[in-house]
């Protein structure tokens, strides 16, 4: 496929996203927005795989062994990004499982948006050392959980390749908090500003491959 039509390909799911959102997201107050009935709740399954596809375009330049991301709602995105890479998902936890009994590898991930701390954990079992790991999650905020997860990733001296984000609100610092880190940050939509009933979206150059 030549680079011109894959790059068509790229902004069509780019789209599909913003449409959806447009149409379906809320803005519940100027830094909050709802989209919980493709997201964070009820999920989309083919917009999802369309994410899938869309974060291998990003990141088919990169050897990927593993997708990382964390329960729950990083769960969608991040397996069909797997799927479509072909390799398999892990998801770090937040509650304790009883089936969780090897040794864990973990990091403390504070929410400015729930206002509480939790540990994630990852079962040392599933990623270790030389692995090249790409990190999925569905919103990019204030960027707490990315770095939970990069914490893991640095602990068992495996490598962030890039992180992949479907909803980055640019307004926040956790882009930037990321990228001053030298990490690879993809976002599929990125909100420039919310307001009650009006979402904007950062401009950026049809069908680019990298921001
Ligand atoms: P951060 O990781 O970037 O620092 O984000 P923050 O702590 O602020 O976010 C905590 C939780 O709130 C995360 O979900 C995150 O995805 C979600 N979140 C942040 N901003 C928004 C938003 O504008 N809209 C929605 N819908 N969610 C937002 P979580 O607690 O891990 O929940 P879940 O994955 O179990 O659904």
């Amino acid at each position: 496929m030549s680079e011109k039509i894959m790059m068509n390909w790229g902004s069509i799911h780019m789209q599909l996203l913003k449409k959806k959102i447009l149409e379906e997201g809320q803005a519940l107050s100027e830094s909050i927005l709802k989209v919980d009935s493709f997201l964070n709740h009820r999920m989309d399954p083919v917009l999802m795989h369309e994410m899938g596809k869309e974060f291998k375009r990003r990141f088919q330049d990169e050897k990927i062994d593993v997708v990382l991301t964390i329960e729950s709602s990083g769960i969608g995105p991040g397996v069909m990004a797997a799927l479509e890479l072909s390799v398999p998902m892990i998801f770090a936890r937040k509650r304790k499982s009883v089936t969780l009994t090897d040794d864990l590898i973990t990091a403390n991930v504070y929410s400015f948006t729930k206002k509480e701390a939790n540990e994630i954990a990852v079962s040392n079992k599933f990623i270790g050392s030389g692995d090249r790991v790409l990190i999925i999650d569905d919103f990019l905020a204030n960027g707490q959980a990315a770095l939970g997860l990069m914490e893991i990733c640095h602990k068992v001296n495996a490598t962030v390749v890039g992180i992949g984000i479907v909803i980055e609100k640019a307004f926040q610092d956790g882009g930037a908090k990321l990228r001053e880190q030298g990490v690879r940050v993809e976002s599929l939509a990125k909100i420039e500003a919310l307001s009650l009933g009006e979402i904007t979206f950062v401009e950026e150059r049809e069908g680019a491959i990298h921001e």
